[in-house]
């Protein structure tokens, strides 16, 4: 199947990291052009771009998702290179692997993920709508695709916090779908909830043997997830060919998890 990234143009937040790093490669490889976005990692992320095989068409963008002026500075950078934005990936987030229940937990903590995760969230979809909104609607239809967690639907003990974060993108997300078509009429918005994936965010607790058994007992696929699992599930929603009717929908890339333990440890 077509999936009809050729000539499509993204804008990838996140992109320094596991799962974004294997969202461009997927659309790259699909034939998009890529604005790949970093925080603090721009320098890596370029030195890696440098060796693909589609540098020529991979922009790397800087910036905090914390400053709504500098997502629209991002924003007006991809449309002076590329001319427009067609598809929106937000996926920069941050998520603390020490465990702490929420009346241990610092305020700054808390404002911190809820700044990054969320507000973050609010203002990269903002930009993209606001560019969406100058330039008219994107050719097959423009599509933003949030990232969640299976933390937002099950909740997470020790990380409330990250949990309210990715809940409230559905509420997000919900909205979206009615007020893009405003922009475009073939517009989407899609959410994708990975649940436990091996990347740079989760390595020091994935390292743990013991973690990854209780982990992949809730899961019937009994795994972790890798970010090209995720990277696919993406891809699926952002393309205009496989999802033109597709809009609201969480695909959740976890294995089948369901809240709940499956196996014992004998099984
Ligand atoms: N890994 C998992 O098990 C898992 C499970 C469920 C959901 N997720 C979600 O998937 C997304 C990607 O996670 P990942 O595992 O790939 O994490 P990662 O490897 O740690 O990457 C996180 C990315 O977010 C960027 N970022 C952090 N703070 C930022 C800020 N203030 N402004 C702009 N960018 C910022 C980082 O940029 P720099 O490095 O350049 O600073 C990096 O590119 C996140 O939203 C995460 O919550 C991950």
């Amino acid at each position: 199947m077509d999936t009809g990234f050729a000539d499509r143009i993204a804008w990838v937040t996140g992109a320094s990291g596991g799962i974004g790093r294997a969202i461009v490669e997927t659309f790259a490889a699909e034939g998009a052009a890529v604005a790949a976005h970093a925080h603090t990692g721009g320098d890596a992320l370029r030195d890696w771009v440098g060796t693909t095989t589609w540098a020529d068409r991979i922009a790397v963008v800087t910036g905090d998702v914390r400053d709504p002026a500098a997502c629209d500075a991002m924003a007006d950078g991809i449309r002076d290179r590329f001319g427009r934005i067609d598809a929106c990936v937000i996926n920069a987030g941050i998520w603390c692997n020490d465990a702490l229940p929420l009346h241990e937990m610092p305020v700054d903590r808390v404002r911190d993920v809820i700044d990054v995760n969320l507000l973050g969230a609010i203002w990269t979809a903002r930009a993209f709508l606001r560019a969406l909104a100058a330039d008219g609607p994107a050719p097959g239809g423009a599509s933003v695709t949030l990232i969640g967690s299976t933390a937002g639907r099950f909740g997470e003990a020790g990380n409330a916090e990250y949990a309210a974060s990715k809940a409230a993108l559905v509420g997000l997300m919900r909205s979206l779908k009615n007020e893009i078509v405003r922009l475009d009429p073939a517009g989407r918005v899609n959410l994708v909830e990975p649940g436990w994936t091996r990347t740079p965010m989760t390595e020091a607790t994935l390292d743990d043997p013991d973690h990854v058994r209780r982990a992949v007992r809730t899961m019937p696929l009994r795994q972790l997830a890798t970010p090209d699992d995720v990277a696919r599930a993406v891809a699926l929603l952002a393309s205009p060919v496989a999802a033109r009717h597709l809009s609201g929908q969480t695909l959740t890339v976890a294995g089948g998890m369901e809240g709940r333990v499956l196996w014992d440890d004998e099984s």
